[in-house]
């Protein structure tokens, strides 16, 4: 952002860590006091033992930003409140008008960065846990390209686990080879459903002695908890806040029984599904040792069994049409898919490199790595010769610093990895790598609408599938419904309306997620996500309608065939007279985008420029309520107005862009 530049320069002259100070101007909170507001005078001023508005002087006087702003103000204890100059802003925007970035300037140090995202276990069906990669990591893709970086996206497959070793056991045990030949993709599905429902019903079983004991703890616990929260109520001396933090414990204990007896309610209806159904409790009884026959079906696998090794190579490419067909219609795409098997050969290389460092000791048979600062080891070998998830990143991580040569991977992966990822960073410095940097973008839980994790009754995660079903055919409900219908000039077809529903519908999901701050969980509800107003995608998509629609009806009442072309030639600067407030604001929020993708970059934080587009798109339909466009005979005012249509829809259409999310020209 210029300003903070500007502010740069002027805080060298004060302080030597001019970056912190420079980055403390934000939006003013009140117009009253101007468009933009430093902060950074307190804390400099406590830093230098002055005071904050002698600082806030002195960084006033040299400041260079007569071009940008008006004088600027120091006000209360040593705020600088800034006011944007008129001419700037309508310069601004005739520069963002002509400019196929909207005005986002392309980063002076453009970095090859890896993005390690999606990445998914095959085999078994996509649920909705692996939306968040999925879509985080393709708007940080989108983002990071857009300013100008090398993005190289590396999807990596979890394609060499035990879900093979299921679906090997199903396909021997149960499998008919003629019906998984005829119709490979649902046939395999369904074999790794019944192979897995056979073990989680075995886990099951074996997990229900000490769920039971769980709930009695959690039970005593809870007892306590509620006699000791009556008596802080009934002890005078007890202050309102200890007695909030009781009540609070006794409540959260209570909360604790429930979710015990929720899981155990889950695991009991597992074992009903298998016992209630004739076929399957025969097929359970026959195969009991099915949890650990799986595990010698993947080891087989992994030593190079013929037969395995050819079901693999025969099942494998099932199962990424099953994913692709998800990615298509998610509009996502990879630069490389290089999963897990990609580097099974390359494992024994890792431990002989990590044993020649001397980094490795032999612990009751494991190849373990000691790290500094780390209670436990990273196991590299198991004792029977396996090779670990770790040992896989290991091999990965030299294969992208030999080949791709980046300076930076970014693995956009679920924060119950965390503690994988910092044990796995901790190894690049010894590797040699440390010239990587190397980043966990981690997230949160996708909730169901009740806040608790979404599964289907027996406990099994509800398929990515027909959640998009879902969403989709909500979206063609609140977009298309009659009595919008009504309104349509000219009529809308089936085709557009269903066109305009898958649009409508990926969006809204794509943006229920990214909206969310991405360490924490969020509510995955359909109604809202689709809903017209409020901070979703749908409204984003109809404010871009809007300015569309506005567009098409000025191009008719003035006989333009390209309006936004005519736009781009007709409109000078000079000719954007910002004169309403609606006008002004609009603009401020426009100029306000390539700051937005700053943010978001900054900290792997796409909600950021879901937060401006809302931002923006309020401000647009002020504006839109505010200031007619169409039937202006003023020549200047009908200029400004298109120009900030023209603008505010490609902002929003970009923006959208960078998330991954579409638009449709009316809705
Ligand atoms: N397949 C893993 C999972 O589903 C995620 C892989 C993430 N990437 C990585 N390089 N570890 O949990």
């Amino acid at each position: 952002m210029l300003l903070r530049k500007r502010f740069h320069a002027a805080l060298t002259e004060l302080t030597d860590q001019p970056d912190e100070y420079a980055g403390m101007i934000r939006v003013a909170a009140d117009a009253k006091f101007g468009d933009y507001q430093s902060n950074a005078c307190m804390p400099l001023g406590k830093k230098t033992g002055q005071s904050p508005r002698d600082v806030a002087t002195k960084l006033v006087e040299s400041l260079k930003i007569e071009d940008l702003c008006q004088t600027p103000e120091v006000a209360g204890p040593g705020f600088i409140n800034l006011k944007l100059r008129d001419e700037f802003l309508s310069n601004t925007i005739a520069d963002m008008l002509g400019d196929d970035r909207v005005g986002v300037g392309v980063t002076p140090n453009p970095e090859k960065i890896v993005i390690d995202y999606s990445s998914p276990n095959v085999a078994k069906p996509m649920h909705v846990g692996h939306i968040r990669s999925t879509v985080i990591g393709n708007a940080l893709a989108e983002t990071f390209r857009f300013v100008g970086h090398h993005v190289i996206t590396d999807n990596h497959l979890g394609d060499w686990g035990t879900q093979f070793g299921i679906i090997i056991y199903g396909y021997k045990h149960f499998g008919d080879p003629d019906v998984v030949a005829a119709n490979p993709v649902p046939e395999l599905a369904s074999l790794y459903r019944l192979t897995n429902q056979l073990i989680e019903y075995q886990k099951a079983k074996a997990s229900l002695p000490k769920l039971s004991e769980k709930l009695a703890e959690a039970e005593s616990n809870a007892k306590e908890e509620a006699a000791a929260a009556e008596a802080v109520e009934k002890d005078e001396k007890a202050s309102n806040k200890e007695k909030k933090k009781a009540r609070k414990s006794a409540e959260s204990a209570q909360r604790r029984i429930e979710s015990v007896q929720s899981d155990i309610a889950s695991t009991q209806a597992k074992i009903a599904d298998v016992d209630n159904d004739p076929k399957l409790s025969a097929l359970s009884a026959e195969h009991e040792d099915v949890p650990a026959a799986v595990l010698r079906e993947t080891a087989k696998l992994h030593e190079g069994d013929a037969e395995n090794r050819e079901l693999w190579e025969k099942f494998l490419p099932h199962c990424k049409d099953e994913i692709n067909r998800i990615y298509d219609r998610l509009g996502v795409t990879f630069d490389h898919t290089l999963g897990e098997s990609f580097y099974h050969d390359r494992l024994p290389g890792v431990v002989e490199m990590l044993d020649g460092l001397g980094l490795t000791t032999k612990s009751d048979g494991a190849v373990c790595v000691f790290l500094d600062g780390f209670d436990s080891p990273m196991i590299i070998q198991k004792r029977d010769g396996a090779y670990l998830y770790a040992t896989t990143d290991l091999a990965t991580l030299q294969y992208r610093h030999e080949v791709f040569e980046c300076d930076r991977i970014l693995y956009v992966v679920d924060s119950r990895q965390s503690e994988h990822f910092e044990k796995f960073f901790a190894m690049a410095g010894p590797l040699g790598m440390d010239n990587i940097e190397l980043v966990h973008v981690s997230f949160g839980t996708v909730l169901g609408k009740d806040g608790r994790p979404m599964k289907t009754r027996s406990g099994s995660l509800i398929g990515l599938e027909s959640l998009l079903d879902d969403a989709v055919a909500r979206a063609k409900d609140v977009v298309c419904n009659p009595e919008r219908l009504a309104n349509m000039s000219p009529p809308m077809g089936e085709d557009e309306q269903n066109q305009i529903a898958e649009v409508v519908g990926m969006g809204a999901i794509k943006y229920a997620d990214l909206s969310h701050h991405r360490t924490s969980d969020y509510r995955f509800d359909v109604d809202k996500m689709v809903a017209l107003e409020g901070n979703t995608a749908t409204y984003m998509q109809y404010s871009y309608a809007r300015t569309q629609s506005i567009l098409r009806r000025v191009a008719e009442e003035q006989n333009i065939d390209d309006i936004e072309d005519w736009v781009i030639k007709n409109v000078t600067a000079d000719e954007i007279q910002l004169r309403e407030p609606a006008e002004r604001a609009l603009a401020i929020a426009l100029i306000r985008f390539e700051e937005a993708i700053e943010g978001a970059i900054g900290a792997y934080t796409p909600n950021q420029l879901c937060d401006y587009l809302f931002d923006t798109a309020k401000s647009y339909s002020t504006f839109n309520d505010a200031c007619r466009v169409l039937g202006n005979t003023d020549p200047v005012i009908l200029k400004t107005r298109l120009a900030l249509v023209v603008v505010a829809g490609r902002v929003i259409k970009q923006g959208l862009r960078l998330l991954g999310i579409g638009v449709c020209d009316r809705m």
